[in-house]
């Protein structure tokens, strides 16, 4: 039989139930030092949706990316997207 193309497998590999839960943010607190930027944030993001972060003025919007994309180190709590804990 014939092998799938390489191309082929990684887009069936990238495609995801909608509804499926991508991204989950559980209880997360960030401390920069004596400043608590964040504390007890918890959302999910599921496959097909699109959301928003809205917040005032150094609520903590950035910080949240940062850490979502592991610039950044939560202090408590976990964030997961696909996979185990980061
Ligand atoms: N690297 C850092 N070191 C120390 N404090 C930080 C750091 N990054 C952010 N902070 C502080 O954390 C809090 C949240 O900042 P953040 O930049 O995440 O807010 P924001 O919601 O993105 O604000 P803005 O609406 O101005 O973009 C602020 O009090 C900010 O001063
Ligand atoms: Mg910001």
């Amino acid at each position: 039989m014939q092998q799938p193309q390489p191309g082929l497998a990684l887009v069936r590999r990238s495609l995801h139930e909608l509804g499926e839960i991508l991204l989950s943010v559980s209880g997360v607190m960030k401390r920069f030092g004596a400043l608590v930027a964040m504390r007890d944030v918890s959302l999910q993001v599921k496959a097909g949706e699109i959301l928003a972060l809205l917040g005032p003025i150094c609520a903590g919007k950035t910080t949240m990316f940062n850490l979502i994309s592991g610039v950044l180190k939560v202090s408590a709590g976990d964030i997961q997207f696909q996979g185990p804990p980061r």
